[in-house]
């Protein structure tokens, strides 16, 4: 009966994990013909423990360079699932501006924001835009980073020149992806297009 049961279990794991795979395969290749943004619902993943304890905020931070008193852009915050953390390692002198095209994403962060437990951030600034067209003057920021949605913008080099353009001089572009993200690129797809867009690699 044992071993039965094990044999049932196994073949239970495998048909799960078959149709993981085979659900990725579907969303990457849909997502390779229509450019369509991570739904606001993903947010329920992407700011969970199971997300946190897999890719920890406080990593990105330290992997990113964010240090207290910078001025900051995210591109594509989503729900603000890294963001709150940044907004709090940048400490009362720094300053955050969290973009997404989607204005569903940014009410869920400005809710979260609102929550008591949240209130004592009050460095960050939502916007709602396109990141191939930054609402920002040159040379703005010290620092960008994207977490799991530079893939999802349609057009990457032109999104990159934005980001190059609002960086101030020695300023830093800092690209963070999630494996099982349907757009994860691979590491030498956005060390190219990142050359191409005239920034230097540094790690
Ligand atoms: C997978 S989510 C990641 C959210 C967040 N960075 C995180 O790690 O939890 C990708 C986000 O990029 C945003 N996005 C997609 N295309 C965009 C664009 N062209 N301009 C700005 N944001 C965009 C989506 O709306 C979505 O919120």
């Amino acid at each position: 009966v044992g071993y039965a049961m094990g044999h049932d279990l196994t073949t239970v794991l495998l048909a799960l994990l078959g149709l993981f795979v085979a659900l990725q395969i579907v969303v990457r290749v849909a997502k390779r013909l229509v450019h369509i943004p991570a739904p606001a619902y993903a947010d329920v993943f992407l700011d969970s423990p199971f997300r946190r304890l897999w890719q920890p905020p406080a990593k990105i931070i330290e992997r990113s360079g964010i240090a207290p008193g910078m001025t900051v852009l995210e591109i594509g915050c989503g729900g603000g699932a890294i963001a709150r953390h940044v907004a709090r390692a940048l400490g009362p002198e720094g300053r955050l501006v969290a973009l997404d095209v989607q204005a569903k994403m940014l009410a869920r962060f400005r809710r979260k924001l609102d929550r008591p437990a949240n209130r004592d951030i009050g460095n960050v600034t939502l916007v709602q835009a396109d990141a191939r067209e930054l609402p920002f003057d040159d040379e703005t920021f010290d620092l960008v980073y994207a977490v799991t949605a530079l893939p999802e913008v349609p057009d990457r080099p032109r999104a990159l020149a934005e980001v190059k353009r609002v960086l101030r001089p020695g300023g830093v572009l800092a690209v963070t992806e999630l494996i099982v993200d349907p757009d994860y690129p691979l590491r030498r797809t956005t060390i190219r297009l990142c050359t191409e867009a005239g920034l230097a690699l540094d790690s």
